[in-house]
């Protein structure tokens, strides 16, 4: 298959040419080369990590340099797909200035294409700031994640009219901000619908229904490794939390019994050369 790097036009591409984009996160380099060889269009380093690989109770302590650490194991593995780099909570919200040099830390230092940060209407200058400095950014709207408490916890936002509204609302702000694409976080599939058909740029979709332009998920929940937390939202297409557990204690059982190392995994000397030695 002949392939190129994905940027954020060719996103924008496939939502006028009605194909559906796929978004996955990863925070490693194994998991970056497996979703690129699968095709997925682009790669979100997402705060998320936070829970997922480093065990915290939520993303807020998530600090820049822990993004750009896994962003940089990230970009060594995904050669075609565009790599987002998630801004961490109070990487972007306190100044201009400071958005810039934290989403100038993940293209320079991490090689990631582009970011993500949350919120609507609220970040629209800093949005638009980061464009001008030439950083694609993606918007992201609906639940997030990193003003929960304000949001009174993990819940679907915009039931009714005017919180609906709002959403919307917030999504054109994006769009006329200049961001290449907006991600919508448990938000009413006619909501997300709406929107999709309202915006230019293309919508990324979580706990947003079908019709938007394309889909994410939390590759951890996909592949069924963390299950402290499993929003109605993700879908699980395996369980491997439970294969690993089993092959962990296969292995603790055989070397128990001495049934590992067998003769095939083990080196030999000759016997002659063995007799020499005392
Ligand atoms: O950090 C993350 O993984 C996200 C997902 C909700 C897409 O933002």
């Amino acid at each position: 298959m002949d392939r190129k790097k994905i940027t954020p036009v060719d996103i924008q591409t496939m939502k006028k040419e009605g194909k559906k984009i796929t978004m996955l996160t990863a925070y490693d380099y194994p998991m970056a080369l497996l979703e690129d060889r699968a095709g997925i269009e682009i790669i979100l380093v997402g705060d998320s990590l936070g829970m997922t690989v480093l065990g915290y109770e939520n993303t807020i302590p998530v600090t820049m340099d822990e993004m750009i650490h896994h962003t940089k194991a990230v970009t060594r593995g995904a050669k075609y797909a565009l790599i987002l780099g998630d801004m961490p909570f109070m990487s972007y919200n306190t100044s201009e200035r400071d958005a810039i040099l934290n989403a100038g830390r993940f293209m320079k230092e991490a090689g990631a294409d582009a970011v993500k940060l949350e919120g609507g209407a609220s970040v629209k200058d800093i949005v638009k700031a980061l464009v001008k400095a030439g950083i694609p950014v993606m918007g992201h709207i609906g639940l997030t994640p990193q003003t929960i408490s304000m949001l009174g916890g993990f819940k679907v936002q915009g039931k009714d009219a005017q919180a609906a509204q709002r959403i919307i609302d917030d999504a054109l702000f994006l769009e006329n901000a200049g961001a290449f694409a907006v991600l919508l976080e448990a938000v009413p599939a006619p909501i997300a619908k709406r929107i999709t058909e309202r915006l230019t740029v293309p919508t990324i979709g979580i706990g947003a229904g079908v019709h938007c332009d394309g889909q994410v998920l939390v590759v951890h929940d996909l592949l069924g490794l963390f299950d402290r937390f499993t929003p109605r939202f993700a879908k699980r297409y395996i369980n491997l939390s439970e294969m690993i557990l089993t092959a962990l204690e296969t292995y603790r059982e055989e070397v128990l019994a001495e049934k590992f190392p067998t003769d095939q995994h083990s080196f030999h000397i000759d016997e002659k050369e063995l007799e020499k030695v005392k």
